[in-house]
């Protein structure tokens, strides 16, 4: 079997799942005040055509798979599906989720084969996570963090999207919190994916800039785990805990990037600013085989851009907001 590999030389191997578009939050950086419209319930893949499609994927040689949203934790008995994929051969399963259904479902997850947590944390303040997120749910994530950790899931990273003038204040109190958790805070530069399209540039924390800001209070020390998009840091006294960053507007890693994604719909896309887009659905619904699909995902990826451009001016952002591609 040859790898998945595009024509930059690139080998895409870690599949991100959008299990549904919904999601009960409604943050500033990715969502309108007013929510979008959801996709019929008819459009969203059933767990067994996600699993039917991971099955190829793996096939195609991947393994690692990340279950993302809108909030995934949404979709009723999603165990359900973490065991599917599990027996499909997945054995790196992660998930991105808001956390805010967390505490009750952790340890269902966990013991379907759920190795691996990120939750999106953008504030410590309950005032301001309220603001940020449009929902007064900062208990309720705590716990599930907790949750996440006693069920075993390690290790339990934050996301945080940092935004200047909004939440740039407390980076260091998010370093803080990594060392008194032990969990990872990861921050993220703020990506023009917000559906308000209201993103600026001068919004963007450089990820260089929030190193500088930790290291001053905590000296950091990198970590040699080059083979993620984020780059992470321990802290040079030894305390637990870890710092990661995500520079993807200021140094983009998609020279090196082994992502694809699969929308709710069934849609599969090889970049997050991919303007194009695989029926992938379609043609599993038209009866298509195993074969005919893996060869159309073998295509698309052939055809898969260098990178995107966010900086350049013919930028061109994608149709999508994060929240209906999934981070
Ligand atoms: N910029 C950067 N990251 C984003 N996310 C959503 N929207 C954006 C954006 N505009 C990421 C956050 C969140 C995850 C679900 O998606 O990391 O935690
Ligand atoms: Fe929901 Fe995640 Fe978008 Fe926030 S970032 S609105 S939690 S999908």
């Amino acid at each position: 079997m040859t790898p998945l590999v595009d024509g930059f030389g690139r080998v895409a191997d870690d599949l991100r799942v959008s299990v549904t578009d919904r999601c009960n939050f409604r943050c500033t950086y990715c969502m309108p005040a007013g929510g979008l419209e959801w996709l019929p319930r008819s459009e969203v893949l059933t767990f067994e055509e996600i699993t039917r499609i991971v099955g190829v994927f793996v096939g195609l040689g991947v393994r690692t798979v990340r279950l993302t949203g809108g909030e995934p934790l949404l979709r009723r008995d999603l165990h359900e599906l973490v065991a599917q994929l599990s027996a499909a051969g997945v054995n790196d399963m992660s998930m991105t989720t808001n956390g805010f259904l967390l505490a009750a479902k952790a340890e269902a997850l966990a013991a379907a084969g759920l190795r691996r947590i990120n939750v999106s944390v953008d504030s410590l303040l309950r005032h301001r996570f309220a603001a940020m997120t449009r929902r007064d749910a900062f208990d309720a994530v705590m716990e599930g963090l907790r949750a996440a950790e006693r069920a075993g899931m390690a290790p339990v990273k934050l996301n945080c999207v940092v935004i200047r003038g909004t939440n740039d204040d407390e980076i260091v109190d998010f370093a803080r919190f990594a060392r008194t958790t032990g969990y990872e805070a990861r921050f993220i530069e703020y990506m023009p994916l917000d559906a308000d399209e209201g993103w600026q540039r001068d919004q963007v924390v450089p990820s260089e800039e929030v190193l500088a800001t930790v290291d001053r209070a905590y000296p950091l020390v990198a970590t040699g785990t080059g083979i993620e998009p984020a780059q992470v840091y321990r802290f040079a006294d030894g305390a637990p805990g870890s710092v990661g960053v995500i520079p993807s507007v200021t140094a983009p890693f998609c020279a090196s990037c082994n992502r694809v994604r699969i929308t709710a719909d069934g849609q599969f896309r090889t970049c997050l600013f991919s303007l194009g887009e695989t029926d992938l659905r379609g043609m599993l619904r038209a009866g298509a085989g195993d074969g005919e699909i893996a060869e159309a995902i073998r295509h698309a990826v052939a055809g898969k851009w260098a990178g995107h451009a966010i900086g350049a001016a013919g930028f061109t952002r994608p149709e999508r907001s994060m929240s209906m591609i999934g981070g």
